[in-house]
């Protein structure tokens, strides 16, 4: 068994989960165990996000929580969206660190990990010699050095124009039957008050013949969800070598699809300016690419989207629902939206609030605005306060959980095949996700013959991963409840 041990938590987005499974696997790779624990490990690594200043605080505090570690020779590092935006700075508010890489920089990793090790290791000699020869020279032990001083500081930050992409072979996936594949890296849209520009790096695609290799084998290792990441697939470019072979996006997600042993395909996230007609053609036309399309809009207000640099208005923004509305099946719609945003006035926010109804979302994922480093947006004035910014979150949240109920009951007494995913034991519930991506809990029916075997069950119980059969019988505003079709 491998004596380095690591320690991996990983905060904010999909990406950033999915980073942390390739991370996870170089680690490996490079011979290292994973534990459970901060306790157990020798290297602890934090994969950060700061998307929103929340976010940010939490590694903060988290590191701070974790200072006392560092006296048991425990070495940190911070990665991600943090890492690259505080850069060194890392080291003066947290000086226990030793390792801090932004996401650009992750196809470095092995060697950033050698390095640690090595200065670590040279670290250590010269402190044994230090010590031995004071012990020589004055006949007893030396004072310890202050905890800081030896402190090994690797950096990974200068990488963000890089063309490369994080590709490894060596990608720990964490659940076995649905995974991510990144086919873009980087942002280049630069809204306003967006820090992922400056975080991730330049925009860089994968080319499409690597990705669809990677869905070959994830298939042939008995995946049969795959979903597609990037900060903007819409402006996903293939790079790939033979020009009559480069796809567009949804030429690529419809290669995905068509990946044989693949049953569902979803990809996150779409930016409506480069969102086109032609991915929901590819929804029409491939059965396996999942109903479900993840488009945010952030505000309703055009006058808002402008100042956010959004690149679309209101009404392109709902030309692209009437193409998904004119779809052969009906796709489900979910949104990102920020409240608050610097001159945000009532009517401005009405213009938000109203789209909920125009759209009719099965999702909103809604925000405060929060002032982010290094944005266009930082240099205007914060005027709202906190207080009326929670009140519209609030409004908002609950004008669209109204919109919820309303869609969701639409859904009892029809019939969705949903991929199992486990088992709430408490609720004696199956959970299930459908291809809409909503959470559709369920039961097995007793078996019709009661008397026969009061307990037991028509049918087998359901294997995580596999796909059955469920109507619906219920509904809630987040979920769907429903029986197994035996
Ligand atoms: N403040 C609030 N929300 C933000 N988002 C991105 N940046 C900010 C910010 N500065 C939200 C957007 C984006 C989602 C991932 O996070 O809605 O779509
Ligand atoms: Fe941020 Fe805009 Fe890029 Fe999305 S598209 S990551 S919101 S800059």
């Amino acid at each position: 068994m491998s004596s380095k041990t690591f320690y991996l938590e990983t905060f904010g987005c999909q990406m950033n989960v999915h980073d942390s499974e390739k991370v996870v696997g170089t680690l490996l790779q490079e011979g290292y165990r994973q534990v459970e624990t901060v306790e157990q490990a020798d290297l602890v690594l934090y994969n950060t996000c700061s998307i929103r200043d929340k976010a940010e605080q939490k590694v903060f505090n988290r590191l701070s929580d974790y200072k006392k570690y560092k006296k048991q020779g425990k070495t940190f590092g911070v990665l991600g969206c943090v890492a690259q935006q505080e850069g060194e700075k890392i080291f003066e508010r947290a000086p226990y660190v030793s390792l801090v890489a932004g996401s650009a920089s992750y196809h470095k990793l092995p060697q950033m990990l050698k390095q640690l090790e090595n200065a670590q290791l040279e670290n250590a000699q010269l402190e044994k010699v230090r010590i031995e020869s004071a012990i020589l020279e004055a006949g007893n032990s030396p004072t310890r050095k202050p905890e800081t001083e030896n402190l090994v500081r690797i950096t990974g930050l200068d990488d963000r124009e890089t063309d490369k992409c994080f590709e490894t072979e060596f990608t720990a996936r964490t659940n076995p039957h649905r995974g991510y594949i990144t086919i873009i890296e980087g942002c280049d849209k630069f809204c306003s008050y967006c820090v992922v520009p400056y975080t991730r790096g330049k925009e860089r695609s994968r080319t499409s013949q690597s990705v669809l290799a990677e869905a070959r084998q994830m298939a042939d290792l008995g995946y049969t969800e795959i979903q597609l990441l990037g900060q903007n697939v819409n402006s996903y470019k293939d790079s790939e070598g033979n020009p009559s072979r480069r796809k567009t996006f949804a030429e690529l997600l419809a290669a995905v699809g068509e990946v044989p042993g693949i049953r569902r395909v979803r990809f996150t996230t779409s930016h409506p300016r480069d969102f086109g007609r032609d991915i929901v053609d590819a929804i029409d036309a491939v059965p396996t690419l999942c109903d479900h399309v993840h488009l945010p809009v952030q505000s309703g207000s055009t006058r808002m989207l402008d100042a956010m640099q959004r690149l679309y208005t209101r009404d392109q923004y709902l030309e692209r629902i009437a193409w998904m509305k004119s779809a052969k099946r009906e796709i489900s719609i979910t949104t990102d939206m920020i409240v608050g945003f610097p001159g945000e006035t009532e009517s401005d926010f009405a213009e938000t609030l109203s789209l909920l109804d125009e759209v009719g979302y099965d999702a909103v994922f809604a925000f405060k605005y929060s002032p982010r480093p290094n944005t266009p947006s930082i240099k205007l004035e914060d005027a709202i306060p906190d207080q009326e910014k929670a009140r519209r979150l609030d409004v908002l949240m609950s004008r669209q959980r109204e919109v919820q109920i309303t869609r969701y009951k639409k859904y009892i007494g029809t019939k969705c095949e949903v991929m199992v995913e486990g088992r709430n034991e408490t609720r004696a519930q199956w959970i299930g996700r459908t291809t809409h991506n909503k959470t559709l809990n369920f039961v097995i029916p007793p078996t019709t013959n009661q008397t026969a075997d009061p307990g037991a069950h028509a049918t087998a119980n359901p294997k995580a991963g596999s796909y059955v059969p469920v109507v619906v019988t219920g509904s809630f505003p987040n979920s769907l409840l429903g029986e197994l079709v035996v």
